[in-house]
């Protein structure tokens, strides 16, 4: 039988067969879906744009990433005061340690990231805008030589997402596709029971 999300509250602690809230399911799939823009917007930009391209394409980069930043903390403040499920039960320690690891570097590095990425473009003399309106406030005075060791950090912690992203796709796609345990319907829109 299904529970709503306050029965399950009462009845105790949060099981396997229990998916994550319908709040944190929304925020993980906004959260890919901004990822994958601005991952995609970061490729596209050094190489194949003309100069004036460039410099809009750039501040679409700062608008999606200033986004991210908001989203992000919001989702934090979220997941630290709302029960989310356990892990499955059969899961050995070094895959449960891994799991973990990962969705826990995913916060940082989407809260750091964008921190990095608005120094380094205050930094270039750039002012991000918060959606591409509001005007974040500057972090750091123009330099260009900082500019460029903020923005080469930037792109060494942005490689890094790109690391957690393979893994935790792959662990996703594991489950999904070889324990065919439910897991990969916990996060998937509209289920009540997995
Ligand atoms: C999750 C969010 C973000 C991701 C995944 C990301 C990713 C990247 C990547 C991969 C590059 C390197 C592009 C290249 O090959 O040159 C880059 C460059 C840059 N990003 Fe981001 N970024 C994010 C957020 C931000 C934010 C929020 C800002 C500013 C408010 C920002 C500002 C910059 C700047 C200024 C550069 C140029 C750095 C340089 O060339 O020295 N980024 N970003
Ligand atoms: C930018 C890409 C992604 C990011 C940043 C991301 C981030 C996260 C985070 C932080 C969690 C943990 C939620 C929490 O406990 O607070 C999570 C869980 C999950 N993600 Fe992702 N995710 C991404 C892509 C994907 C994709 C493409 C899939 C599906 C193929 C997926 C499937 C899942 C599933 C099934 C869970 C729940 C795992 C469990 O029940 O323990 N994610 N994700």
């Amino acid at each position: 039988m299904d529970m709503s999300a306050s029965e399950q509250a009462r009845s105790g602690p949060m099981e396997l067969g229990q998916p994550y809230d319908p709040v944190s399911r929304a925020f993980h799939w906004l959260v890919v879906a901004l990822v994958l823009v601005q991952v995609t917007i970061a490729l596209v930009l050094p190489s194949i744009l003309p100069k004036s391209a460039e410099d809009s394409i750039a501040a679409w980069h700062l608008a999606t990433g200033s986004t991210i930043l908001l989203v992000m903390l919001l989702r934090f403040a979220w997941r630290l005061t709302h029960p989310m499920p356990p892990a499955p039960a059969d899961l050995s320690p070094g895959l449960r340690i891994l799991a973990r690891a990962t969705h826990w570097a995913f916060y940082l590095v989407l809260i750091l990231l964008p921190l990095i990425g608005w120094m380094a473009a205050n930094a270039y003399g750039t002012t991000p805008r918060l959606l591409g309106l509001i005007p974040l406030p500057r972090l750091l005075a123009p330099d260009q030589a900082a500019a460029e060791t903020i923005g080469g950090v930037h792109k060494v912690v942005a490689a890094l997402l790109l690391a957690l992203i393979a893994t935790h796709v792959s662990g996703a796609l594991y489950h999904a596709l070889v324990k065919r345990d439910g897991v990969i319907w916990r996060m998937v829109p509209g289920r009540t029971r997995v």
